[in-house]
C-alpha cells in the first residue's frame, strides 16, 4: 500500500458523457452514496457540469470537481475554447491536462501541454497530468524513455512550490479504453520510475510527496491490486466512472 504521507486519489473523467440531466443526476447520486473515505475524490466531467457539480459538493470535504483541459492563454479570441480561469471560477480545484486523447486528436504537444500546466497553475488550478506509451512503443523498449520526455518536457522548468501541487497519472495508451489494464508489476515499475525522475530533480521529499495514479480500464474487480502497489497512489477512471456504483466502488478499494 502506497505509504500514508501521500493522498489517495480517486478521479473519474468522464470525457464526452452526460448531458446536463444526466451528469446532475451522476453528481448527485455519488454525493449521496460517497462514504466517509480519507481518499481524496475528484470528478472530472465536461465544462458545462462544472458549476453545478462544485455547488452539490462544495461541503464535502474530500469530495473535488476538475475540468478536462483548459486553453494555455488567458482570454481572447480563440472561440469554442475555455481559460485556466473560467474553469477556476465555476469552482473547480483540478483540471487533467495532456490526455492521449487530447494528444492524438488534438494534436496537443509537450511544449503545448506545458504552457497549459502554466496557465492552470497560475489560475489556482492543480494539473493532473498525464503521461503513457503507445503499444509500439512499449513493444520496443522505449516506454521508459518517452515517459520521461513527456514528464520532463512538460513539468520540469516549474519551481519546488508548483511542482508539488501537480498530480501526475501514468495511463498506457494500450489499456485505455481497452479492457486491458497494465499488470500490477508494470503499473509499479512505471510509477517508481516516474518517482525517481521527481527525485533527481526536485529532491526526495518533493518526490515522496506526489500522488501518481494509474489510469487505464481499472475496474472494481481490479482496483485493489493496482492500488496495492507501493508507488500507485490511485486512479484515473474513464468508463467505470460513468457509474455510480462502479466509481464508488473503486473508491472503496483503498
Ligand atoms: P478508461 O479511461 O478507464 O476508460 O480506460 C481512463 C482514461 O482515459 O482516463
Amino acid at each position: 500500500m502506497a505509504t500514508a504521507k501521500r493522498k489517495h486519489i480517486v478521479a473519474g473523467n468522464w470525457k464526452m458523457n452526460k448531458s446536463y440531466d444526466e451528469g446532475r443526476d451522476l453528481v448527485k447520486s455519488i454525493v449521496e452514496n460517497l462514504q466517509n473515505t480519507d481518499v481524496m475524490v475528484i470528478l472530472c466531467p465536461p465544462f458545462i457540469h462544472l458549476y453545478n457539480a462544485h455547488a452539490k459538493t462544495n461541503d464535502m470535504a474530500n469530495l473535488f470537481i476538475g475540468a478536462q483541459n483548459c486553453h494555455q492563454e488567458v482570454s481572447g479570441a480563440y472561440t469554442g475554447e475555455v481559460s485556466a480561469e473560467m474553469v477556476k471560477s465555476t469552482g473547480a480545484s483540478f483540471v487533467i491536462l495532456g490526455h492521449s486523447e487530447r494528444r492524438a486528436y488534438y494534436n496537443e504537444t509537450d511544449e503545448l501541454i506545458g504552457q497549459k500546466v502554466k496557465a492552470a497553475l497560475a489560475n489556482g488550478l492543480q494539473p493532473i497530468f498525464c503521461c503513457g506509451e503507445l503499444l509500439e512503443v512499449r513493444e520496443a523498449g522505449k516506454h521508459e524513455k518517452l515517459v520521461e520526455e513527456q514528464v520532463k518536457k512538460a513539468l520540469f522548468d516549474l519551481d519546488e512550490v508548483d511542482i508539488k501541487k501537480v498530480v501526475i497519472a501514468y495511463e498506457p495508451v494500450w489499456a485505455i479504453g481497452t479492457g486491458k489494464t497494465a499488470s500490477p508489476e508494470q503499473a509499479q515499475e512505471m510509477h517508481h520510475h516516474i518517482r525517481q525522475l521527481v527525485d533527481k530533480k526536485y529532491g526526495k521529499a518533493v518526490a515522496e510527496g506526489m500522488s501518481i495514479l494509474y489510469g487505464g480500464s481499472v475496474k472494481p474487480a481490479n482496483a485493489k491490486e493496482i492500488f496495492a502497489q507501493p508507488d500507485v497512489d490511485g486512479g484515473l477512471i474513464g468508463g467505470a466512472s460513468l457509474k455510480s456504483a462502479d466509481f464508488l466502488a473503486i473508491v472503496d478499494s483503498f
